[in-house]
């Protein structure tokens, strides 16, 4: 029988485990449930005889592919999927698949939340700002940019993005301002928000130079991967710039340090921009039913390995 393997460090709401279950059952595959477990032992004993895995943000390197004797495909529920050594999976034949667009809405409203709450002061008390009428900028006009584009939209921001994969026309059928480059977009824009992926050319690529072209009062948000961001340019332009904030949905690798800016820094406790119920049975259920497809059919759509 067909064994897929839920293995999440930082589980799915239960309602996402109950309806894979039941799309791996009637397709006649047999579930097991791995939820935060502490250490990557408990991780490599149990993909030993699973033909399947679901992951989240777990990492899936070499030695798990080692282990995984007679794995065919794991499936990253979320977009991200610089958590999986795609090299190795190919080398052991692995398939691997992401789940695009699944859990944007989520992440889209994280983003807004965010802004929200720093532009009333954490709901202190005091007189805030405003989102309406400043200027938000995109770093990449992909799933989820689009989202906070359409939330922000109805708040009565002004939008650009900058993204050299999507065509200017489409960007500006949806209302969205194009700019050329990023230095253009960091320099235009009142709040940026990243949402590149983590790859060897954008990791570390958010850094001093461009935070310090931002104009007064800017706001930086990140609810994308955390190497993307150059921690020490960060600081350097925080002590630098009294006005500027940054709001992180990743704890920094130097997250003591990021705590002397007070009020003009935050992170979520744990990446959350995907948790909610509604984004986990989007990407979990996702997951589920390409894995179906794959075993049964052979249907490799959202393949991101060779
Ligand atoms: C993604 O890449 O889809 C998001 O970062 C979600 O990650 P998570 O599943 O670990 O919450």
């Amino acid at each position: 029988m067909t064994k897929v393997l839920i293995a999440t460090e930082k589980p799915f709401a239960a309602s996402a485990v109950e309806g894979i279950k039941d799309i791996l059952t009637q397709a006649g595959f047999e579930t097991v449930l791995l939820e935060k477990y502490a250490d990557k032992s408990a991780l490599l004993k149990a993909v030993e005889d699973v033909d399947a895995i679901i992951i989240r943000s777990d990492v899936i390197d070499n030695d798990v592919f080692d282990a995984a004797k007679n794995l065919k495909i794991v499936v990253r529920a979320g977009a991200g999927y610089d958590n999986v050594d795609l090299n190795s999976a190919t080398q052991h034949n692995v398939c691997v698949m992401n789940t695009p667009g699944q859990n944007a809405n989520a992440v889209a409203e994280l983003v807004i939340g965010m802004l929200l709450f720093g532009a009333r002061n954490r709901f202190n008390g005091t007189s805030g700002s405003e989102l309406m009428g400043k200027k938000l900028g995109l770093l990449a006009y992909g799933n989820v940019g689009r989202n906070v584009a359409r939330i922000a939209k109805g708040i009565g921001m002004e939008i650009y993005a900058f993204d050299p994969f999507t065509p200017k026309e489409s960007m500006e059928k949806e209302g969205v301002k194009h700019v050329d480059t990023k230095e253009d977009l960091f320099k235009t824009c009142d709040v940026i928000s990243l949402h590149i992926p983590a790859t060897p050319e954008t990791k570390g690529s958010i850094n001093y130079e461009l935070i310090s072209m931002m104009p007064k009062k800017a706001v930086l948000v990140n609810t994308a991967r955390k190497e993307i961001i150059d921690e020490e340019g960060v600081f350097k332009a925080m002590k630098d710039r009294e006005d500027i904030k940054y709001y992180t949905d990743i704890t920094p690798g130097n997250d003591a340090a990021m705590k002397e800016f007070g009020d003009r820094y935050f992170a979520t406790p744990k990446k959350m921009g995907a948790q909610t119920g509604e984004a986990n049975n989007n990407a979990g259920l996702a997951a589920a039913n390409q894995i179906v497809d794959f075993i049964k059919n052979g249907v490799e759509k959202f393949r991101v390995n060779k």
